[in-house]
């Protein structure tokens, strides 16, 4: 019997606040914009809205540098702002989540500013200090954003933590005082009424001793650490549950296993995680900063293996991007022609929808929106796209310039942070300003305002496969079995819920692919509940996708 919860039978729409809506003409989305589009949203169909950063942030990397928890960004506008976005998105039925960045705080926050005022002051175990070693760092370990995961401090000496950028200093969650800390800033969000939390790089918490002693650092140790399901335990029992929310962290390196530890039905940590195991689908020898295209077989193993592994334990969550990532249709489907990209775009939404979990519209996603055509780093506003430069081309010529600006165009974190293309109006109806990135030069066809006139538009598309997760419960609670996992073209595979089948086939190529034995995968009285073609064919054509319905038997 399957354990019915909103959050499952919910679709989640992710905002980057300073790329959705300006309102006031300084070029960067905010709070007020937001609010304007939440009817657009409404009328989009989705139930939950994820606010990526709104907080008082010295914007190092994106607001995800945050200096005070309980202040809103002065672009974004006001605290008021904030509690008029809750009010009227909850007047639609709108929930809407927060993101919560506590692995590490801003320089800028007076927690560090106090920790690193000197050795013994209140203050200095909040975060992770330690001698350098042999007059370098403490340990080689690196930051995700290239680099040493170490930075001096003038002050004392000693050198303090950051994972990320060295304006992101890790907190020492070791310490109960922070903890204490975080679950009371936590509590007074949950308390102002807004609906949960997307926990960011949570399962990066707790650092394991032997990681940052001198011989340690190589690695990726600090991911899954020995303390992190007892902070999360503690956390649930001191604030999540004392609320009807949900939870989502962010826990890139976490397999099947570990995610049934952190989203379990009886867990007690989180509502669910997002897993990345897909994200590295065509990473290479430097990660991501490579121009290899991923193999179907591989993108198909993944999924499969999430879907069947936390069957009846734990929950997905669906996404094929977010504001770290390239576009969606860019990377997985085909942006090369209007045509293909039309299609492709529709049969991402149908392949990830209709899977087992709750699906993430990353904006700009319901509309196809692609990468952008970068042409200089003048045009880059990203400090994870500056760092890897900095590293690959200038300090190690792994790549000459052209080579990876080539690469930014296909990875770079940028290509998802330019602008929301409402409209064919100057700036994509962004902004009456001068945006804080450029708008992608494609919004004068690429846009909500001519899609939404469009009945076979890909807003249109996404409208009609979010209004079948309501109607069919199959979508939701259904089980999932692959078809011809070897097969390098199409993706297929069947939802059951007890007498009731749904059969999802999904060609990712741009060929015309034959498939005869399709028809006896067909469930009975089988019906065709929604397609990216306006007749039927035999042979599965271009990007074609196709969901049927019926008997099980
Ligand atoms: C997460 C965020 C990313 C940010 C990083 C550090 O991965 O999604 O945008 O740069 O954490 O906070
Ligand atoms: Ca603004």
């Amino acid at each position: 019997m399957e354990i019915h919860n909103w959050w499952k039978e919910a679709v989640v729409y992710q905002i980057y606040p300073r790329s959705f809506q300006d309102s006031n003409g300084d070029g960067i989305g905010d709070i007020p914009g937001i609010i304007d589009r939440l009817d657009y949203l409404k009328d989009l169909g989705i139930d939950i809205i994820w606010l990526s950063p709104v907080y008082q942030s010295p914007n190092v990397d994106g607001g995800y540098d945050i200096s005070d928890y309980q202040a809103i960004s002065q672009e974004f506008g006001t605290m008021k702002d904030m509690e008029q976005l809750l009010q009227q998105a909850h007047l639609r039925g709108l929930r809407v989540v927060m993101d919560l960045v506590v692995n590490h705080t801003s320089d800028q926050h007076v927690w560090f500013i106090e920790s690193r005022r000197s050795k013994d002051g209140p203050k200095r175990d909040w975060y992770i200090w330690r001698d350098g070693c042999d007059g370098g760092p403490p340990n080689r370990m690196s930051s995700v954003f290239s680099g040493s995961a170490w930075t001096p401090d003038e002050e004392t000496g000693q050198y303090y933590l950051h994972l990320f950028a060295k304006e992101q200093p890790d907190l020492n969650w070791e310490n109960g005082e922070v903890r204490r800390a975080v679950y009371e800033i936590m509590r007074w969000w949950l308390d102002m009424g807004i609906d949960g939390f997307r926990m960011d790089v949570i399962n990066m918490i707790s650092k394991p001793a032997g990681a940052l002693a001198s011989d340690g650092g190589a690695g990726r140790e600090c991911v899954n650490g020995p303390r992190v399901h007892e902070y999360l335990r503690e956390m649930n029992r001191e604030v999540l549950s004392r609320y009807d929310i949900m939870t989502v962290g962010e826990t890139p390196g976490v397999a099947v296993e570990e995610a049934k530890k952190y989203g379990g039905f009886d867990s007690d940590e989180l509502s669910m995680v997002f897993q990345f195991e897909l994200m590295d689908v065509d990473a290479g020898v430097y990660g991501k900063w490579n121009q290899r295209r991923y193999m179907l077989t591989d993108l198909k193993r993944i999924l499969s293996q999430w879907q069947t592994g936390l069957e009846g334990c734990a929950w997905n969550s669906l996404f094929w991007s977010n504001h770290d990532q390239p576009r969606a249709v860019s990377r997985f489907g085909d942006d090369t022609s209007e045509e293909s990209r039309v299609l492709s775009a529709k049969m991402l939404a149908t392949c990830l929808h209709m899977m087992q979990g709750t699906p993430y519209i990353y904006q700009g996603e319901e509309l196809g929106m692609t990468n952008m055509p970068f042409n200089s780093l003048k045009e880059i506003r990203d400090i994870e796209t500056f760092n890897a430069y900095r590293e690959l081309v200038c300090e190690n010529s792994i790549y000459t310039h052209d080579e990876m600006m080539a690469r930014i165009r296909k990875s770079g974190r940028d290509n998802a942070r330019t602008p929301m293309q409402w409209s064919s109006a100057p700036n994509g109806g962004f902004t009456d300003g001068v945006p804080w990135i450029g708008v992608n030069p494609n919004y004068t066809s690429v846009n909500a305002a001519v899609q939404m006139r469009d009945p076979e538009s890909v807003l249109s598309y996404y409208k009609r496969i979010i209004r079948l997760r309501r109607q069919y419960p199959v979508v939701v609670y259904g089980s999932y079995s692959p078809l011809w996992p070897d097969d390098e073209k199409i993706f297929a595979y069947t939802r059951s819920l007890n007498d009731m089948r749904m059969l999802v086939i999904c060609n990712f190529t741009p060929d015309t692919v034959e498939r005869p034995d399709i028809e006896s995968c067909y469930p009975k009285d089988a019906e065709l509940l929604i397609g990216n073609y306006p007749f039927p064919a035999k042979a599965l054509r271009p990007f074609e996708a196709r969901v049927y319905y019926g008997g099980a038997a």
